[in-house]
């Protein structure tokens, strides 16, 4: 299997279209490479799934090649939700006009798309496919596919009140990939590393992992707002318990993905980037292509 980053940025992108912050500042003058909203393309013998549809994907796919190979059609067969954030979900607008493929993703998340606008997607063409929590599914022969809850909330818009940041059930998942004897991780939200998770993990070639926020209060220290990265559900990188020290154990290549634009790790020179790097992760780019 062949991994694609279609778009490395968490909600909002890089730059994000009302943000002056020094990242989104210097991704529109060419100075940082600006990315698009988090996708991740899974190729095996030609045909590919979709990790989550973000709302850049009719420029994320043609950026990667995935373009049709005749008057109509495309190589993506599948589309697999990993919640029901926009950012997760919008792309399948732009995915109408009768193409086949299979949306797969947990019935809570499924629900979500029981909404009028979401019926452009012509159930002639396009099916839905609920998905068990740690039941293996085959989206493409050979690609096997296992969802498991990982802490997390409801998505932003379903939020009424203060939302439990921590569930572990249907809203959140993250997926492993196994085809030919190799087994990648993508967890692109994840509010905890509970020591499950991390038993999980142990036999990952590759993981690719929730990359929002250097440290709880990014948003804060940019000037850009309050909110935390454990208030959106994201786990920081930095911190005793935060993503690089509670992984620092596994074997797997680890790469972050889903970066808020807001995140210090996206300056090149920053002393957090150079303590990403030194720690063994890689940053995600658009277009960084991937063989675990
Ligand atoms: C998130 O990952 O926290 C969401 O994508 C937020 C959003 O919908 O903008
Ligand atoms: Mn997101
Ligand atoms: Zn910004």
């Amino acid at each position: 299997m062949k991994l694609k980053i279609l778009g490395a940025a968490a909600g909002g992108g890089l730059p994000q279209w009302n943000c002056g912050c020094p990242n989104c500042r210097d991704a529109r003058m060419g100075r940082i490479a600006p990315m698009t909203q988090s996708s991740v393309a899974v190729t095996v013998g030609g045909e590919t799934v979709v990790l989550n549809a973000s709302p850049d994907i009719s420029a994320q796919l043609p950026a990667c090649g995935l373009v049709p190979q005749g008057l109509r059609g495309s190589p993506l067969r599948a589309v697999v939700l990993t919640n029901g954030d926009v950012d997760h979900i919008a792309g399948l607008l732009s995915l109408r006009e009768n193409s086949p493929f299979t949306i797969y993703a947990t019935p809570s998340t499924l629900a979500i798309l029981d909404q009028p606008i979401f019926r452009v997607l012509n159930p002639d063409h396009v099916t839905s496919a609920p998905i068990r929590l740690d039941q293996p599914f085959q989206p493409l022969p050979g690609l096997t596919v296992t969802a498991f809850a990982v802490p997390g909330k409801v998505a932003l818009w379903q939020e009424d009140g203060e939302p439990d940041t921590a569930l572990m059930g249907e809203q959140t998942v993250g997926l492993r990939l196994d085809h030919a004897g190799r087994c990648a991780f993508y967890i692109p939200g994840c509010a905890a590393i509970t020591d499950a998770l991390l038993d999980r993990l142990t036999d990952a070639d590759l993981l690719l992992f929730d990359g929002t926020v250097w440290a709880d209060d990014d948003m804060e220290r940019s000037g850009t707002g309050a909110k935390t990265g454990a208030r959106m559900g994201h786990l920081a990188m930095d911190g005793a318990q935060g993503s690089i020290a509670r992984l620092a154990g596994l074997r797997a290549r680890r790469v972050f993905t889903h970066i808020n634009n807001t995140n210090p790790v996206l300056q090149p020179g920053s002393p957090e980037r150079a303590r990403l790097t030194a720690a063994g992760w890689e940053l995600a780019h658009d277009g960084m292509e991937i063989d675990p």
